[in-house]
C-alpha cells in the first residue's frame, strides 16, 4: 500500500512530559526453555565460561544490550516448578519433566545460580512463583529462603548452600499466564484472584518491603481479556503493585498488505495498555481506592508463533531447539515501534521484559561451543536502553496515514523523546513505515533552543528481509544517518523507508 506525500513534524517542548523513564522498562527475560538457559546463558565446558559456568560473551552482550531487569524462571515452565530441586548440592539435583516445553530438565543451572548470573550481568532479579501446581506455602518459602536473613529454617538452608548474606529480591511475579488453558494449573479467574491475593499476603508477611506483579491476561486476544483482569484486581488490587501484560507480534502471510499490517503492530500494543490502564483504573474506582496500579509489560517482542508446532507435539529433550527465530530489519524496526510505545505509556508502564533474552525469540544468539551474535533486533533495545534518560516528552508526531485492515489509518511516522533535566540531553526514537522514500521528520526545537546533534544512527532503508547469523554476524547492524538539516528552530532528518532512527541532541557547548 502506497503512503500519502507529506512532511511528518514532532515538537519537542520540555513543558509536556509524560513521566520519568523507569530504568525497570529495559527488562528481559530468562526461561528454563529451550536454549535460554542451557547453552545460552550457562554452558560449563564453553571456552568462554566463567568458573561458574556462565557464557561470559552472552554477560559481555548482556551488559551492552544495557538490560536493567529480567525476569527468571518463566513463563509457562514455572506453573509446575519446584524451587527446591534448583538448590543445593548439583550432584543430588532431581531431573524432572518439564510438562510446558516437554523438556527434560537437569536442574544443574537453579535460583542461586540465576542470582549469581544477575549479579555478574549487573541486572535486578524480577523472581516468578509457581501458582500453577502450588500455592501459598511454597511461595511465602521461596521468599524466605531468598530474603530473609538467617534464624529459620529456609534462611539456614540457604547459607548451607553458600549463601551467607540473603539475596534480597525486591520484585516478584505472581505466577505466569494462568488464564491460559496451555498453563500447567489453569485457573479461573476468581481462582487465580484468590489464590494470587493470599500468596500476596504470605508473601509480604515474610518480607514487606517486595513489590507484586499480579498475572494479567496472556494475550489481548484471549476471550477472558478485561473480565480477567477486572476479576483478579477485585481480589488483589490493593496487595499488588503491578498487573502483567504480554503480547507477541508477527507478519500474517495472509493479510492483503502483510508488511504493512505488521508494521503497525505497535498500535496493537498501546491499545492493550490504553484498556489495561482502563480495566485496573475501573476496578480502583468501584474499590474507592486513591492507588494508581502500574502495569508490567513483561513479555513482549515478535514472534512468528504460526511456524511453532506448538509445545504438545514436541518430542521429550534437554535443551532442544525451540523457537530460535532469525529476525530480520524489519523486525528491528517492529521492535523500535514497540520500545517507542513503551516509553509513551511511562508513566503507567513502569516494567517491560523483552522475551526472551537468549536463542528464544531473542536479541542475542549463541551456538553450543560456539560463537554469539546480535540479532538485528539487539540494536533498537540497546539504543532505547542507553540513551533514553530523564524524563519522557509529550510528543504527539503528525504524519500521513495509511490503511491498514487490522487497526485502520496508522501513521507512517512515530516517534518518541526524552529529556534528561542534568545534562540538557535529548534523545529522539522514530520509526518510518513507509515503504516509497525517503520521508522528512521536522522537529520543532522552539521550546529546547541551541541544541545540536550528536549522534544520528539509522537502521534499516535496506535489505529489508536481511538477517545476521554465526557466519555474518553484522550484516544487519546501525549506521551513521546523515542529511540532517537545520533552519531556524527546525531540525529536518530524512526517515529511510521501513527504518529506525536515533537521534541525539545537546546543548551548544
Ligand atoms: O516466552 C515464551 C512463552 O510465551 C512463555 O513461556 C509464556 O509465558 C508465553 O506464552
Amino acid at each position: 500500500m502506497a503512503t500519502m506525500d507529506g512532511d511528518a513534524r514532532v515538537t519537542l517542548d520540555p513543558a509536556f512530559r509524560v513521566g520519568a523513564v523507569d530504568r525497570r522498562l529495559f527488562g528481559s527475560f530468562v526461561e528454563h526453555m529451550g536454549r535460554c538457559v542451557y547453552t545460552g546463558i550457562f554452558e560449563p565446558g564453553h571456552p568462554a565460561a566463567t568458573p561458574e559456568g556462565f557464557r561470559s560473551d552472552v554477560l559481555a552482550l548482556t551488559r551492552e544490550l544495557g538490560v536493567t531487569t529480567v525476569r527468571y524462571p518463566g513463563g509457562n515452565f514455572v506453573s509446575g516448578y519446584r524451587w527446591e530441586d534448583g538448590v543445593g548440592p548439583v550432584s543430588e539435583r532431581p531431573t524432572r519433566l518439564d510438562l510446558a516445553w516437554r523438556s527434560i530438565e537437569s536442574n544443574e543451572f537453579g535460583l542461586n545460580e540465576f542470582l549469581d548470573w544477575a549479579g555478574a550481568a549487573g541486572v535486578e532479579p524480577m523472581l516468578a512463583v509457581n501458582l500453577g501446581t502450588r500455592g501459598v506455602q511454597e511461595a511465602a518459602d521461596l521468599v524466605e529462603y531468598c530474603n530473609y536473613p538467617g534464624g529459620s529454617a529456609l534462611s539456614d538452608l540457604r547459607r548451607t548452600h553458600g549463601v551467607d548474606k540473603p539475596h534480597d529480591v525486591r520484585l516478584w511475579c505472581l505466577g505466569n499466564e494462568l488464564d491460559g488453558p496451555w498453563q500447567v494449573g489453569h485457573k479461573t479467574a476468581d481462582e487465580y484472584g484468590r489464590l494470587a491475593a493470599e500468596a500476596a499476603r504470605a508473601m509480604r508477611l515474610v518480607d514487606p518491603r517486595i513489590e507484586l506483579v499480579a498475572s494479567g491476561s496472556s494475550g489481548r486476544w484471549m476471550p477472558t481479556f478485561g473480565a480477567w483482569e477486572s476479576t483478579v484486581l477485585e481480589h488483589t488490587y490493593e496487595l499488588v503493585d503491578y498487573i502483567s501484560l504480554h503480547a507477541y507480534y508477527q507478519e500474517h502471510e495472509q493479510d492483503a498488505d502483510p508488511l504493512g499490517e505488521f508494521l503497525a503492530a505497535a498500535v496493537d500494543m498501546e491499545t492493550f495498555i490504553e484498556q489495561v490502564v482502563a480495566t485496573a483504573d475501573a476496578v480502583g474506582a468501584r474499590l474507592g481506592s486513591r492507588k494508581k496500579l502500574r502495569l508490567s509489560f513483561d513479555e513482549w517482542n515478535v514472534w512468528y508463533q504460526s511456524r511453532f508446532p506448538g509445545a504438545r507435539s514436541l518430542p521429550w529433550a534437554q535443551a532442544p531447539r525451540l523457537i530460535e527465530d532469525d529476525f530480520s530489519t524489519v523486525d528491528a524496526v517492529v521492535v523500535g515501534s514497540f520500545l517507542i510505545a513503551l516509553l509513551r505509556h511511562a508513566d503507567r508502564v513502569g516494567i517491560a521484559c523483552q522475551a526472551q533474552l537468549v536463542n528464544i525469540i531473542a536479541p542475542i544468539r549463541t551456538e553450543p561451543g560456539g560463537p554469539s551474535w546480535r540479532q538485528p533486533t539487539f540494536h533498537p533495545f540497546a539504543h532505547v536502553a542507553r540513551y533514553a534518560r530523564g524524563d519522557v516528552l509529550r510528543v504527539e508526531p503528525s504524519a500521513a496515514r495509511y490503511p491498514t485492515d487490522r487497526y485502520g489509518p496508522v501513521s507512517t511516522v512515530d516517534a518518541v523523546a526524552t529529556l534528561e533535566e542534568e545534562t540538557g540531553e535529548v534523545a529522539l526514537f522514530a520509526v518510518h513505515r513507509g515503504r516509497d522514500a525517503d520521508r522528512p521528520l521536522r522537529i520543532d526545537l522552539r521550546a529546547l533552543p541551541g541544541l545540536r546533534v550528536v549522534d544520528h544512527l539509522v537502521l534499516g532503508g535496506e535489505d529489508l528481509r536481511a538477517t545476521n547469523s554465526a557466519a555474518e554476524p553484522d550484516r544487519v547492524i546501525p549506521r551513521p544517518g546523515n542529511g540532517s538539516t537545520v533552519e531556524g528552530d527546525v531540525l529536518t532528518v530524512p526517515l529511510p523507508p521501513v527504518s529506525w532512527t536515533v537521534l541525539r541532541l545537546a546543548p551548544s557547548p
